[in-house]
């Protein structure tokens, strides 16, 4: 899709006319379908009573499938959870870390100390149940610590959940090197790719991917509730997650009492009830982005990035984004002295970016920015570091 298509889809997004959106590392924009789509879900439910069920169970898978295609995975093989803390949860849940099992001696967890905190924080609880936990260190807390980590893996080492795309540095894993080399030790990867999905192009299939998860709040445009969860296919029988439901069985409906009998297909890690709701809104930004594909979202990226960065290093500021488009995500990361005000101040002034400690200023440009509001942002930005405390006069937006 050419550049001028991508602006033309800015009014699938009335928001935009109500600031700037440099922010969707944290929060895209809503799209206009969605307020539709949430609509849609109250009528269903007003309307059609216990009935609805009938369109809502369909509406999870069909949303699995959009994402599906949008991460580079066959249909079907997507699960559904409200947040990726649960995913991690409930993928930790499917081992005892003890020897024997379906997975041999290992218990050693391989993670960069650069990982999203809530994926740490379930990671690293698992050691009460006896796994052994390793968090290597970032050289320089920007790019990912990518031999330090493969040095890690090792024989005992049953899983590697890293972050594909780094949230404090935007610094990006060469996520196909740490799958073959913990393979090649029979270990897995469970790839979050929160911060990737939506603005880095993904062949999670055709890198043997194990596991995969993410969720909609951010590049994809499609607010809080509707994480997911990707597990490749052959997979699927040694997992047999404690953290279930009765969506996880084979038959919910049979209410049976006995002993667990897991869904053949990837609804075993699904657990209780949907967050139907968020499903419904998430759905409009998906497709937007299946429509307008990643990869066109990429090149712009890349090409709105390195401007940023351009006008970023003239005023000085030091920048904690890798430069090298191979190695980087979606978003430039940048500090100088009084950043964390500014930030306060350019907020309120709704030029939306944030600041994060050990990283500073995050901006995001997605597939609707303007080349005219990267400008706008760093006049504002020089305004606001001038002390000046007039927003421009004229509307930006
Ligand atoms: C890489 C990454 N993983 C996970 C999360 C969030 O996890 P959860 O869905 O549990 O809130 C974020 C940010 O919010 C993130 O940047």
């Amino acid at each position: 899709m050419s550049e001028e298509a991508l602006l033309a889809l800015r009014s699938e997004f009335p928001t935009l006319t109500k600031g700037v959106h440099l922010i969707s590392h944290s929060l895209g924009p809503v799209p206009r379908a969605a307020r539709a789509h949430a609509e849609t879900f109250l009528d269903e439910w007003e309307n059609d009573s216990i009935n609805a069920w009938a369109k809502w169970l369909p509406a999870v898978r069909d949303l699995a499938d959009v994402i599906a295609r949008v991460i580079g995975v066959q249909p079907g093989t997507i699960a559904m959870l409200p947040n990726v803390s649960i995913v991690q949860a409930v993928v930790a849940s499917c081992f005892d870390f003890k020897p024997g099992g379906p997975f041999g001696n290992r218990n050693k967890i391989v993670y960069d100390e650069l990982n999203f905190s809530t994926v740490h924080y379930v990671w690293r609880e698992q050691a009460r149940r006896g796994a052994e936990v390793v968090v290597v260190p970032s050289a320089d807390g920007i790019r990912p610590p990518i031999e330090a980590l493969l040095n890690a893996i090792d024989e005992r080492t049953l899983l590697v959940p890293i972050s594909h795309v780094l949230f404090r540095s935007s610094g990006l894993y060469d996520a196909k090197r740490v799958i073959d080399h913990a393979h090649s030790k029979g270990a897995m990867v469970l790839l979050d790719c929160y911060q990737s999905a939506a603005t880095v192009p993904l062949e999670l299939e055709a890198w043997g991917c194990d596991m995969a998860c993410g969720g909609s709040v951010k590049w994809a445009c499609g607010g809080p509730g509707a994480a997911y969860l990707y597990v490749r296919p052959d997979l699927l029988p040694k997992l047999q997650p404690m953290n279930n439901g009765w969506f996880s069985h084979k038959a919910p409906f049979a209410f049976d009492m006995g002993p667990m009998e897991y869904a053949d297909d990837v609804w075993r890690m699904i657990g209780g009830t949907m967050p139907i709701p968020a499903i419904y809104t998430a759905r409009a930004g998906w497709e937007t982005i299946a429509k307008v594909g990643v990869e066109s979202i990429r090149k712009k990226s890349l090409r709105q990035t390195s401007l940023l960065r351009e006008f970023v290093e003239k005023r000085g500021f030091k920048v904690n984004t890798p430069s090298d488009s191979s190695e980087r995500g979606g978003t430039m990361c940048f500090d100088f002295d009084g950043a964390e005000q500014v930030s306060r101040a350019l907020c309120e002034r709704r030029f939306f970016h944030d600041y994060r400690p050990r990283c500073g200023m995050r901006v995001s440009p997605h597939f609707f920015t303007s080349d005219s509001e990267i400008e706008l942002f760093l006049e504002e930005l020089d305004r606001a570091r001038a002390g000046d405390p007039t927003p421009k006069a004229a509307s930006p937006y």
